[in-house]
C-alpha cells in the first residue's frame, strides 16, 4: 500500500482527534503522516473561539470486508439501484403520441424508496478499499487511444486524491437522500431533477476516475447532441454510464 492508503487506514483505526483544520487543506490531508501529525495540525489551527469538543471517532460494529471489485459493485449493485430512479420518470415519443412515465401507485413509490435506500447506504461501500476490477481485467486501457484507465491508474488517482473520491461518494449518497425525501412527499415533479442529479453524480466520478480522456468526452458530447436535436451518432447509451 502507498503512504496515503496506509495513512488513511491508520486514521480510521486510531484517530481520536477532529481533523477540522486538516480538511481545510486537501494537500495536507493527502500527505499527513499519521495520528501524530494530525494532532499537530489540529493544535496549530488557531480558532477565534474555543474549539468545540472533538467528536468521538466513529466506531464500526465490526470489520468491513469487501466481496467484489469496484467494477462488479457498479454492475451488480450501484447500477441496478440507480435504475429504480432512472426508470421511474421518462418520456417516450412514439409516432402516435408521447407517453410520460411517473410513479403513481404506492408500489411505484416503494420501488423508488428501495432504490434510494440502496444508493444512500450502498454508496459508502465505495469507501471500503477493494480492487477496482477483477484479477487480470485491465479495462479498455490498452491500444493507441484507450478510452478507460486501467485499475492500476484508477488506484493511483484515488491515492493521489482520496478527498476527491470521498466527495464523489458523498455526492452519490446525497442524491439517494434527496430521493428518499421526494418519496416521503410523493412529489413526482421533483424526480426529474433528482434523476439529473443522479446522472451527474455517476458521471462526474466516472470522468474523474475512470475515463478522463478526450475520446470519452467527445462521445458524451454526441450524446448531448442526440438528446437536444435527435441526432443519432449510432451509439446506444444509458444514463450514468460510459457513453460507449
Ligand atoms: C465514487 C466514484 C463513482 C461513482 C459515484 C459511480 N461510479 Fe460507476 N464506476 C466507478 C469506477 C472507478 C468504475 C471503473 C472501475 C473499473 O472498471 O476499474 C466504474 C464503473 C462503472 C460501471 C461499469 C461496470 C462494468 O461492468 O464495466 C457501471 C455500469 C457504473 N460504474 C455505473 C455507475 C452508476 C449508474 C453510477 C451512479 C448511480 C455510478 N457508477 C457511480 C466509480 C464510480
Amino acid at each position: 500500500m502507498t503512504e496515503t492508503g496506509r495513512d488513511l487506514s491508520a486514521l480510521t483505526r486510531h484517530a481520536r482527534a477532529t481533523i477540522v483544520c486538516a480538511v481545510r487543506n486537501r494537500q495536507a490531508l493527502a500527505t499527513f503522516a499519521g495520528v501524530f501529525v494530525i494532532s499537530a495540525l489540529t493544535s496549530t489551527c488557531s480558532a477565534p473561539r474555543p474549539a468545540p469538543a472533538p467528536p468521538a471517532a466513529q466506531q464500526l460494529w465490526g470489520d468491513m470486508k469487501p466481496v467484489v471489485s469496484v467494477k462488479e459493485l457498479m454492475r451488480d449493485f450501484i447500477d441496478p439501484a440507480s435504475d429504480y430512479v432512472f426508470d421511474a420518470v421518462g418520456i417516450v415519443d412514439t409516432k402516435k403520441n408521447t407517453v410520460e412515465t411517473a410513479p403513481k401507485t404506492d408500489a411505484d413509490w416503494e420501488k423508488l424508496r428501495v432504490g434510494a435506500t440502496m444508493l444512500a447506504e450502498g454508496a459508502y461501500l465505495l469507501k471500503v478499499p477493494r480492487p477496482f476490477a477483477p484479477e487480470g481485467d485491465v479495462n479498455n486501457s490498452t491500444g493507441p487511444d484507450p478510452e478507460e484507465l486501467s485499475p492500476t491508474q484508477i488506484k493511483a488517482k484515488l491515492e493521489a486524491d482520496p478527498v476527491l473520491w470521498n466527495a464523489k461518494i458523498e455526492a452519490l449518497r446525497n442524491v439517494g437522500l434527496e430521493v428518499l425525501e421526494i418519496v416521503k412527499r410523493k412529489d413526482a415533479k421533483e424526480l426529474w431533477d433528482a434523476a439529473d442529479n443522479l446522472d451527474q453524480a455517476c458521471e462526474s466520478c466516472h470522468v474523474a476516475f475512470w475515463y478522463p480522456g478526450e475520446a470519452a468526452l467527445l462521445k458524451k458530447l454526441d450524446k448531448k447532441l442526440e438528446d437536444l436535436y435527435g441526432i443519432h451518432p449510432g451509439r446506444s447509451n444509458k444514463l450514468g454510464m460510459d457513453p460507449k
